[in-house]
């Protein structure tokens, strides 16, 4: 842990080991609270602005009140971000339930946290080798909503490890994949790019790769069965801190040749230039 480390937490700048919330706050005792993870790149946040319009739905999606405004919470992100001299930083911003005199219902007001950490650079040998995930039927509770409730992610990580997988794949009653553990779900079938558009957590780095795609590929926003798997030429995850991760297998099947695709490919490459001019 970086000793110079500055978190920002419950009004108070502390050193991670300092960090403190009380035991009665319904975050800890019931996992009731909105989050949100986001990176810098070169000390700028990536999509800031979309992460704060995601972390107020998700509040609101679970009827939790945020009492700071949009200016003061990208205030302390940036003061945040000024105060730790990270290159790459991941950061997160928490929100909680606030104290609890039953346990359960919550009376106090919520916390604040946002917390940063040091990222390397890029590791493209990553692309080279592209994940195996397994599908899951465990189910995310409001999908739409960031919370700190990664329950079911962590049984489905659990078992994706135990059968020497990377990440799992939710898999909706309707047979529908959704999406992996902490990141969004596409797949190329030909020159059509398909992702779902509803029952999973709207990702920034989704709707970025949505935008870079557009000019190149056809783009179709719909459920994708589980069957529809087997005729994938390509597949890939994309999150804040992944970017775009190539998918080569899920359970037993191979995604079209077993390897990362090219498409995929001509994705990352784009993603990586946007972000290298800083155009974002
Ligand atoms: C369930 C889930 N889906 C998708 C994502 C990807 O979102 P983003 O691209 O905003 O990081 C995350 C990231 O935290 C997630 O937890």
């Amino acid at each position: 842990m970086d000793k110079q480390a500055l978190w920002y937490v419950g009004e108070e700048w502390v050193h991670p080991h300092e960090a403190t919330l009380s035991i009665n706050d319904v975050a800890v005792l019931r996992g009731y609270s909105a989050f949100e993870a986001l990176r810098t790149y070169n000390r700028r946040p990536f999509h800031l602005d979309e992460h704060l319009t995601r972390l107020y739905h998700s509040a609101a999606l679970i009827e939790l009140e945020v009492p700071w405004s949009r200016e003061a919470l990208a205030a302390i992100i940036r003061e945040v971000i000024e105060r730790n001299r990270y290159k790459h930083a991941a950061i997160r911003i928490l929100v909680t339930g606030g104290e609890s005199e039953d346990s359960i219902l919550p009376i106090g007001n919520p916390t604040l946290a946002v917390l940063i950490t040091a990222l390397g650079e890029r590791d493209m040998e990553r692309f080279a080798q592209g994940y195996k995930l397994i599908t899951t039927r465990l189910q995310r509770t409001e999908p739409e909503a960031k919370t700190t409730n990664y329950l079911v992610a962590i049984r489905a990580l659990k078992e994706a490890t135990r059968r020497n997988a990377t990440d799992a794949l939710f898999v909706n009653e309707r047979g529908h994949v959704l999406e992996a553990t902490r990141s969004n779900f596409f797949i190329f079938r030909g020159n059509t790019l398909v992702t779902p558009a509803s029952g999973v957590l709207m990702g920034i780095t989704r709707n970025t790769v949505l935008d870079l795609a557009m000019e190149r590929f056809p783009i179709e926003e719909r459920p994708i069965e589980l069957n529809e798997l087997a005729l994938a030429d390509e597949a890939f995850i994309t999150s804040s801190s992944k970017e775009i991760m190539p998918v080569v297998q899920i359970d037993d099947m191979k995604i079209g040749k077993g390897l990362p695709g090219p498409r995929t490919y001509e994705l990352e490459q784009r993603f990586i230039e946007m972000v290298e001019q800083g155009a974002f």
